[in-house]
């Protein structure tokens, strides 16, 4: 069976991979030990910059794996795409000097959530469009091998609906199955979400490469 590591310390993103692998024969692990492991800094300017950062410092620990990391966030039209690669630490207070990549850690979901709402407190229905943008980047022994991209586009509500996944999800309305990503199972959010597309971009890749250059 093909084996690929993931780069996270997010339990979401661990249940969100593991569901789209399963349907095509591929074992997703976690990196060993991640959480010792020293962080990298997320500074890129757009996800793609921090995916590939990532990808190819965490392959380092790992000779001859092949590491997949993802950098992902929320965009909305009416805040100029805010959160955007800021997603993680939206309610981070604006530290004069500090930009906020350099916030102290994550901030909580429900207080990223309450400021995202506070941003559109004006904001009509009609105007209140958005996405969530994945990218994944794969590496091995710090060399990227590939870069991967998956949308969603959507709508943001005045207040939350549904209790499963994580993040903005209770927000991020989906017009297509008239459904926030919150109130999506496992399996139908592998199906429709950012992540879950370009998983399966990177999936097809991984089909496509010789068999010589896959591990497990
Ligand atoms: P990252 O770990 O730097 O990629 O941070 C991504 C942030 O964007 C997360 O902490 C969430 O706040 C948000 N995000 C990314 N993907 C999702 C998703 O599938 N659902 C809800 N929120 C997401």
């Amino acid at each position: 069976m093909r084996r690929i590591l993931i780069a996270t310390s997010n339990p979401g993103k661990l249940r969100d991979f593991a569901g789209a692998a399963l349907l095509h024969g591929v074992e997703v692990r976690g990196i060993p030990d991640f959480s010792s492991l020293p962080g990298v800094v997320e500074d890129g300017l757009t996800f793609e910059a921090n995916a590939r950062k990532k990808a190819g410092a965490y392959s380092r620990y790992v000779p001859g794996e092949i590491v997949v990391a993802d950098d992902s966030g929320l965009e909305i039209d009416a805040l100029h795409g805010a959160p955007g690669v800021h997603s993680a630490r939206y309610a981070a207070p604006d530290v004069h000097g500090k930009e906020p990549h350099q916030a102290d850690a994550n901030t909580h979901d429900e207080a990223n959530n309450a400021r995202v709402l506070r941003e559109l407190k004006d904001v009509p229905f009609g105007k209140r469009t958005g996405r969530f943008v994945c990218v994944l980047s794969a590496a091995r022994d710090g060399k990227t091998l590939g870069t991967f991209r998956g949308t969603a586009e959507g709508i943001i509500l005045e207040a939350p609906r549904g209790t499963n996944g994580f993040g903005y999800d209770p927000l991020f309305y989906f017009p297509k199955i008239k459904k926030t990503f919150a109130e999506l199972s496992a399996e139908e959010k592998s199906k429709y979400s950012h992540r879950g597309k370009a998983f399966g971009a990177l999936l097809a890749w991984l089909d496509d490469l010789p068999r010589e250059n896959r591990r497990g």
